[in-house]
């Protein structure tokens, strides 16, 4: 390859480089790494939460549980199930169908926690093992389904706005007292 050549495809090179970067934003983000981050922080807690045997840090715990997963469900809701649930296919809105239910009883049981004055009652105890291996669940068939959907149906440009909707989503939710 002649240097002027060389020169000629670097220069495009970096004008393409440029062009795809003048799109991106601080913070930005594939809506499916930030999810995945979520989803390992909820693991932790709900971990620590079912190992701990003391009702104080088991309620601290919980609190911190109810601010992180309670935003993240309802805005993934919003922005990945309501987007797959739009398009034609009928299993991908089965799937969008799915996720919503396991969200609301993933809530509801969380709501249950938190009523549940004795933290280290066996009901407490039962109720928090109940919620881990349901958000468990849910989890494993959404990094596998719903995000095989998502990465069928949307560019990389798409899963960077997703994010941007997300976190502006999350922004917008009032978590219960
Ligand atoms: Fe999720
Ligand atoms: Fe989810």
């Amino acid at each position: 390859m002649s240097l002027l050549t060389t020169i000629k495809k670097t220069g495009r090179n970096l004008e393409g480089m440029i062009a795809g970067n003048a799109a991106k934003r601080a913070g930005d983000m594939d809506i499916l790494d930030k999810l995945k981050q979520e989803h390992e922080e909820a693991h932790e807690l709900l971990e620590k939460i079912v190992d701990s045997t003391s009702g104080s840090e088991r309620k601290s715990l919980v609190k911190k549980l109810k601010g992180a997963l309670i935003p993240h469900l309802r805005a993934e809701g919003k922005v990945v199930y309501d987007a797959i649930i739009a398009l034609r296919d009928k299993k991908v809105k089965q799937d969008g169908a799915e996720g919503h239910l396991e969200h609301d009883l993933a809530e509801r049981t969380l709501l249950t926690l938190l009523k549940i004055k004795n933290a280290t009652s066996p009901e407490f105890s039962a109720a928090a093992k109940v919620l881990k291996e349901l958000v468990e669940h849910h989890v494993e068939e959404e990094e596998r389904d719903v995000w095989a959907d998502v990465r069928e149906n949307f560019s990389a440009d798409d899963r960077l706005q997703m994010n941007r909707d997300f976190e502006a989503a999350k922004k917008k939710v009032r978590v219960p007292a």
